[in-house]
């Protein structure tokens, strides 16, 4: 009884002071449901983006991990870009180091690349790559990379050959992995299968290959809440960050939804996406801390390969 009203109010106040602020939450579709439920936008990275750039707000509070708020922050350099925990990372995005890719270029000069950056990466490895992608758009984004230019995918492997399967084309891949979704198995997913055989598997290409081939979808989780929407089935199995469901749930409420099991947990959580609580959601709306900020010029080269992605059509 106390939690809930302590909720309440410390949703109330979330909102009171983003009027005050004349800010605009964006959150992921990864965050805790008390998040999600105050936010303006609920979105996979690729619609998040896009909220990014069209936003008139004075402040964008990202709900997410940093990778994203940087991104809205390298869009949006006139405005102020909080991000309630600096400490909410990304595996995936820690795998591959900028000053690591620029050594890589350089000793593979000869090859040319063409570089696909998967949105997942800091802004130092934005700077050096040609475009960026998200998992909603990777495939478009291949599809028109020019066609004699070798490509180098940085950094999900996963995603990567997903990509090279769906196109046909050969790519060279860096060797990333996102913890969470690797931590899905042949095993776990064959296991529920079995509980729930009706049930469609919905899985995130950042799963592996193994699991991937279980899938009877493999999207981005904001396509996965159209495919839901759009099948005739009424239950399905969701491999990807826990998160996910409580969006499902509440856009489908007729649907069920069972999380994907990994080897030895229930459910799949991302240590960095959980950092962020409505508590730290409230006092960064209060103090306006802590703030994304980065040098002009890596922010200036950044910005350029998002621009083209953004602008693909
Ligand atoms: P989406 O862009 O599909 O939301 O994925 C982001 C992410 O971090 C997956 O782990
Ligand atoms: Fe990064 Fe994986 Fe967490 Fe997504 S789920 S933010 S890829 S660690």
């Amino acid at each position: 009884m106390v939690a809930l009203k302590e909720g309440y109010d410390l949703a109330s106040e979330v909102l009171r002071l983003k009027v005050e602020r004349k800010a605009v939450i964006l959150a992921h579709n990864y965050q805790v449901p008390e998040i999600q439920d105050v936010a303006d936008f609920v979105g996979d990275s690729l619609g998040l983006s896009y909220r990014a750039k069209e936003s008139d707000a004075d402040v964008i509070v990202f709900c997410g991990v940093h990778f994203m708020a940087e991104t809205a922050k390298i869009v949006n350099p006139g405005r102020k870009v909080i991000l309630p925990d600096l400490e909410a990372g990304c595996s995936l995005a820690d795998s591959c180091p900028a000053d690591h890719l620029a050594d890589f270029l350089n000793r593979h000069r000869d090859r040319n690349y063409y570089v696909i950056a998967y949105i997942n990466c800091s802004a130092g490895v934005k700077a050096l790559s040609d475009i960026i992608c998200t998992s909603g758009n990777a495939v478009k984004v291949v599809q028109a990379a020019p066609k004699d230019r070798n490509i180098l995918f940085v950094p999900d492997q996963n995603l990567g050959s997903w990509v090279m399967e769906q196109t046909g084309r050969k790519m060279d891949l860096w060797r990333g992995a996102c913890y969470v979704h690797v931590e899905f198995t042949q095993n776990s997913i064959q296991r529920i299968r079995e509980v729930y055989p009706d049930a469609p598997v919905v899985a995130h290409p950042e799963c592996t290959y193994a699991v991937r081939l279980l899938a009877d979808e493999v999207c981005s989780t904001e396509k996965m809440v159209s495919y839901c929407r759009n099948s005739p089935a009424n239950s399905f199995i969701i491999a990807t960050e826990s998160g996910m469901l409580h969006r499902l749930k509440k856009e489908l409420p007729d649907k069920e939804f069972i999380p994907g099991p990994t080897e030895n947990c229930a459910c799949a959580d991302c240590r960095f996406m959980k950092r962020n609580t409505l508590e730290k959601l409230r006092d960064a709306l209060e103090t306006l801390q802590p703030e994304i900020t980065m040098p002009e010029s890596i922010r200036k080269q950044a910005e350029l390969p998002i621009l083209r992605m953004l602008e693909l059509k």
